[in-house]
């Protein structure tokens, strides 16, 4: 059995920040991180805009407390507000971190880190590496990993949490190369595993997202928190749906309908094109549904809105978000200096996941801890965006938390022994998991199931919501789920085998597509990027706490926890 003092599933942001942490901490402690794919391909590479930190650089009257209540408002007031203060104090001092590890930020020309204007904030906070942020910070993190000599094991798909009596003791994984399965054991184990944009359509997430981390903790018996409150991103670049980053409208780009109206001034006056991307997505989905979208020829009624840059002229284009200028020019044909391009909403962020608290510990319930198991990142919940993730504080929670939790982790490892395993039971499971497979006789390919799934989600629950849609929704997932037990691989052989991937992948979509159908389903009221149909207005007498939603084969049990209010008290959420 391989054994480590802690294990981190996950290379991306908060994985690697985590493991830096350790290592700085306790040079002595044995640090392994895991990843389906070689760390620098995860998600949080794909980032463009910027990371949050009110650094004063370009507005001095900017504050922690103004950054905090921006956030708080952002998230409909579902944040837990000790959790959003540790985001936001904390915030300068990581950037400046990042910055002494060698991230190449955008500067201004006195050569301190440029900052620009994003969705929902009062202030220019947002730091910047043109538009490829997350490929700034990620390619240093990955550096440091070699520098304090954690061990990476790449290309392992982790099958399965090893969790007994409320511990957590390691992990199975399957290695993608030959197809050979390995336990491993730990002291402590963190999941840091991303998001599931996968479970839709159109997303602008890689196809690695697809919510292992979250269903593996589900299928285990832990709770998932908050997981109706899914993210468009307004500006998916249409049809593909790969992000547009609102770094574009940051630096001045307008939303434009078939009636050349700059349209948000319906929705979001005060802020126009940067209001929160909840609010943004579904000014969007109105102006479509109302008929003032475009077509392709550019008449009237079509899927898509424009996003129109072309007054902010060439060189701005070319040197603060040229890749995004690439993406349009490279995909779509558009060149944005002299045309506007095709944008709609798109599946971006999941504010919920495994719930923690600010140390990153997982709860098993709204009080207790599961001992040794840590989550931090997309893939966990500890609220620090509520309803609604305001842009550029997904990166700032990875590295914020990602911190804290490895500064916790190297602390609970300290007098800790490595647990006992029964390793032949978890590899003997894991293997008939996979020959079960292989030898099903079964009828489906895995496209198939997979694409009639990311459809039922996308069709019915969705940026509009009601309950006789999510209804159905679940009663077509549940057949979806009887097919699973019928798809067929046509690989049958161990090396590099990415049929069953993908198989084990889609049984994770389809776990969380469950807990999210039913969260959403149970929420009655409508709250940042939770809008339902037939209950518009945002209920804080009923609804004013977190969901906690519990899988098991017959169904999810829905309970709830309290939101954490200190410095803001609910108000109404206008822009
Ligand atoms: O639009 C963007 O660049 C995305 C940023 C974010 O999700 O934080």
């Amino acid at each position: 059995m391989l054994e480590h003092d802690v294990i981190i599933i996950g290379g991306g942001l908060a994985g690697c920040r985590a493991a830096v942490e350790i290592a700085r901490k306790n040079p002595s402690l044995n640090v392994a991180v895991v990843a389906k794919t070689h760390p620098i391909r995860s998600h949080s590479v794909a980032a463009q805009g910027g990371i949050a930190a009110t650094l004063k650089n370009v507005d001095s009257a900017d504050t922690w407390e103004a950054h905090a209540f921006d956030t708080v408002k952002g998230s409909d007031y579902l944040a837990d507000q000790d959790a959003v203060e540790i985001l936001t104090r904390e915030a300068p001092d990581v950037v400046i971190d990042l910055e002494h590890m060698g991230v190449l930020f955008s500067r201004l020309s006195d050569g301190r880190i440029a900052q620009r204007a994003f969705g929902g904030h009062s202030h220019n906070r947002t730091c910047y590496a043109a538009d490829k942020t997350g490929h700034a910070i990620l390619h240093e993190l990955v550096n440091n990993l070699r520098r304090y000599g954690v061990q990476v094991y790449q290309e392992w798909y982790v099958m399965r949490l090893i969790l007994e009596e409320n511990q957590a003791k390691g992990v199975v994984m399957y290695h993608i190369l030959d197809g050979h399965v390995e336990v491993i054991r730990a002291k402590a184990v963190m999941f840091a595993t991303g998001g599931y944009g996968r479970v839709y359509n159109t997303t602008s997430n890689d196809y690695a997202s697809t919510g292992d981390g979250l269903a593996m903790t589900a299928l285990a018996g832990l709770p998932l928190e908050d997981m109706e409150f899914v993210q468009f991103h307004p500006t998916g670049l249409y049809p593909v749906g790969v992000l547009i980053s609102e770094a574009v409208r940051g630096e001045g780009a307008y939303l434009i309908n078939s009636e050349g109206e700059r349209f948000m001034a319906r929705y979001a006056p005060s802020r126009m094109e940067l209001a929160p991307r909840d609010i943004t997505s579904r000014a969007i989905a109105y102006e479509i549904r109302a008929g003032r979208g475009i077509h392709p020829d550019g008449s009237a009624g079509g899927p898509f809105v424009y996003l129109d840059l072309r007054h902010m002229g060439k060189e701005k284009i070319m040197s603060r978000i040229p890749f995004c200028w690439e993406e349009a020019h490279r995909l779509v044909g558009v060149d944005a200096v002299t045309q506007p391009m095709p944008v709609r909403p798109t599946i971006h962020y999941c504010m919920g996941g495994i719930p923690v608290n600010t140390d990153g510990r997982v709860r098993s319930s709204g009080d207790h801890l599961v001992e040794g198991f840590f989550a931090a990142g997309e893939t966990a919940c500890v609220s620090v965006h509520g309803a609604n993730r305001l842009g550029s504080n997904s990166l700032l929670e990875c590295v914020v938390y990602g911190r804290r939790t490895g500064a916790a982790i190297a602390e609970y490892v300290q007098n800790r022994k490595l647990p006992e395993i029964n390793e032949q039971r978890y590899l003997s499971e894991a293997k008939q998991q996979i020959q079960a497979l292989l030898d099903q006789p079964g009828q489906y390919r895995i496209n198939q199931i997979r694409q009639a799934f990311q459809d039922t989600m996308t069709e019915f629950c969705g940026v509009f919501r009601t309950a006789n849609l999510m209804s159905e929704g679940l009663q077509k997932l549940q057949h979806l789920q009887q097919q699973y037990s019928q798809i067929y691989l046509d690989d049958k052989g161990s090396c590099w085998n990415t049929e069953i991937i993908e198989a084990l992948e889609l049984r994770s979509l389809m776990v969380v597509g469950q807990m999210i159908l039913a969260s959403a389903l149970n929420r009655q009221e409508s709250r940042g990027a939770h809008f339902r149909e037939d209950y518009t207005q945002r209920d804080d007498e009923k609804f004013l706490k977190h969901t906690m939603a519990y899988y098991s084969p017959e169904g999810i049990d829905i309970q709830y926890r309290p939101v954490t209010i200190t410095m803001f008290q609910p108000q109404e959420r206008k822009y």
